[in-house]
Protein backbone atom coordinates (compact mmCIF):
# COMPACT_ATOMS: atom_id res chain seq x y z
CA UNK A 1 0.00 0.00 0.00
CA UNK A 2 1.25 3.52 -0.70
CA UNK A 3 0.26 6.76 1.17
CA UNK A 4 -2.93 8.56 -0.36
CA UNK A 5 -5.80 10.83 0.71
CA UNK A 6 -9.36 11.15 0.03
CA UNK A 7 -12.13 13.59 0.72
CA UNK A 8 -15.13 12.28 1.27
CA UNK A 9 -17.84 15.05 2.81
CA UNK A 10 -14.98 17.65 3.75
CA UNK A 11 -13.48 15.14 5.83
CA UNK A 12 -9.59 14.43 4.69
CA UNK A 13 -8.47 10.70 5.10
CA UNK A 14 -5.09 10.04 5.23
CA UNK A 15 -3.43 6.90 4.71
CA UNK A 16 0.29 6.19 6.01
CA UNK A 17 1.93 2.70 4.59
CA UNK A 18 5.65 4.23 6.09
CA UNK A 19 5.81 2.25 9.35
CA UNK A 20 7.19 4.72 12.58
CA UNK A 21 6.80 7.79 10.82
CA UNK A 22 4.92 11.00 12.56
CA UNK A 23 2.03 10.98 10.91
CA UNK A 24 1.22 14.65 10.89
CA UNK A 25 4.97 14.56 8.64
CA UNK A 26 4.04 11.80 6.39
CA UNK A 27 0.80 13.70 5.72
CA UNK A 28 2.80 16.76 4.62
CA UNK A 29 4.53 14.99 2.46
CA UNK A 30 1.47 14.44 0.41
CA UNK A 31 -0.19 17.65 0.50
CA UNK A 32 -2.38 17.20 3.63
CA UNK A 33 -1.48 19.44 6.26
CA UNK A 34 -2.67 18.83 9.50
CA UNK A 35 -2.84 22.05 11.77
CA UNK A 36 -0.75 21.80 14.92
CA UNK A 37 0.13 23.82 17.77
CA UNK A 38 3.04 23.09 20.19
CA UNK A 39 4.77 19.70 18.19
CA UNK A 40 4.63 18.03 21.54
CA UNK A 41 2.18 16.04 22.04
CA UNK A 42 0.80 18.77 24.70
CA UNK A 43 -1.59 21.48 23.29
CA UNK A 44 -4.44 19.06 22.04
CA UNK A 45 -4.44 20.78 18.50
CA UNK A 46 -6.48 18.92 16.25
CA UNK A 47 -6.75 15.15 17.99
CA UNK A 48 -7.22 12.96 14.92
CA UNK A 49 -9.50 9.73 14.96
CA UNK A 50 -7.69 6.51 13.86
CA UNK A 51 -9.64 4.65 11.50
CA UNK A 52 -7.76 1.43 10.92
CA UNK A 53 -4.36 0.36 12.07
CA UNK A 54 -2.12 1.29 14.93
CA UNK A 55 -0.59 4.40 15.74
CA UNK A 56 1.66 4.44 18.67
CA UNK A 57 2.20 7.78 20.71
CA UNK A 58 5.42 9.30 22.07
CA UNK A 59 3.52 10.79 24.24
CA UNK A 60 -0.58 11.70 24.76
CA UNK A 61 -0.89 14.11 27.41
CA UNK A 62 -2.69 16.47 25.09
CA UNK A 63 -5.40 14.13 24.79
CA UNK A 64 -8.49 14.29 26.80
CA UNK A 65 -9.47 10.32 28.74
CA UNK A 66 -12.43 10.71 26.47
CA UNK A 67 -10.17 11.17 22.90
CA UNK A 68 -8.14 8.22 23.86
CA UNK A 69 -11.24 6.12 24.59
CA UNK A 70 -12.74 6.89 21.24
CA UNK A 71 -9.29 6.44 19.31
CA UNK A 72 -8.12 9.97 18.75
CA UNK A 73 -4.11 10.38 18.77
CA UNK A 74 -1.84 13.35 18.22
CA UNK A 75 -0.46 13.22 14.69
CA UNK A 76 2.01 15.80 15.57
CA UNK A 77 3.99 12.87 17.97
CA UNK A 78 1.79 10.10 16.87
CA UNK A 79 3.96 7.25 15.04
CA UNK A 80 2.53 4.56 12.36
CA UNK A 81 3.35 1.21 13.24
CA UNK A 82 2.32 -0.38 9.65
CA UNK A 83 -0.52 0.96 7.67
CA UNK A 84 -2.72 3.72 9.29
CA UNK A 85 -6.10 5.07 8.02
CA UNK A 86 -6.74 8.77 9.91
CA UNK A 87 -9.56 11.59 9.37
CA UNK A 88 -7.82 14.30 9.23
S1 LIG B 1 0.54 20.29 18.14
FE1 LIG B 1 0.28 20.33 20.30
S2 LIG B 1 -0.38 18.31 20.72
FE2 LIG B 1 0.04 18.24 18.60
Amino acid sequence: MSESLAIVAGIIFVTVAAVNVIVMLEASQHGVQIPYGCRQGLCGTRATRVLSGTVRMDTEDGLTAEQKNAGYVLPCVGRAEGAVVVAA
